[in-house]
């Protein structure tokens, strides 16, 4: 059984990547980028977990799980709460788990209330842009992070 542990968190709308906004988001569907992300965990002996909600609360209660579960790292789209989510900023900040920010659209080339992040200043880092291929990226150095760590 693996002892290290990823969780990925999806926030609003994201169940509706491949019919939402493709010119934005891609056509990838969240079922395909989850796989993609599982198998590439398993190859590397890591546990990989993803979780999906459009309400913020369920969201909290998730990341507040960490407190007392063992998760080495994080990956989190917290997608529209990004710009308006403190309690989710709280709830990151009190279970000190690290984690990277990732947002399939570059969110700086878009409207102007998509440029603020409570997210940012306390992340290991963001990639913002990449499409689908940002949260394998982000995979990776989680990988390498809680393998050399
Ligand atoms: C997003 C960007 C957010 O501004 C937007 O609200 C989303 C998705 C992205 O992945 O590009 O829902 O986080």
């Amino acid at each position: 059984m693996p002892a290290k542990s990823i969780l990925v968190l999806h926030g609003p709308n994201l169940n509706l990547l491949g019919l939402r906004e493709p010119e934005h988001y891609g056509k990838a569907t969240l079922s395909t980028i989850n796989e993609t992300l599982v198998n590439k965990a398993n190859t590397a002996n890591i546990a990989l977990e993803t979780f999906q909600s459009n309400s913020e609360a369920d969201l909290v209660s998730k990341i507040q799980t960490l407190a007392s579960q063992k998760v080495d790292f994080v990956i989190i789209n917290p997608a529209a709460f990004t710009h308006t989510s403190i309690a989710m900023r709280d709830a990151l900040s009190a279970v000190k788990v690290p984690f990277i920010e990732v947002h399939l659209s570059n969110v700086y080339a878009r409207e102007s209330f998509r440029h603020h992040s409570y997210f940012t200043d306390i992340a290991v880092g963001v990639i913002s842009g990449l499409g689908a291929q940002g949260y394998s990226l982000a995979l990776d150095y989680a990988i390498e992070q809680i393998n050399h760590s």
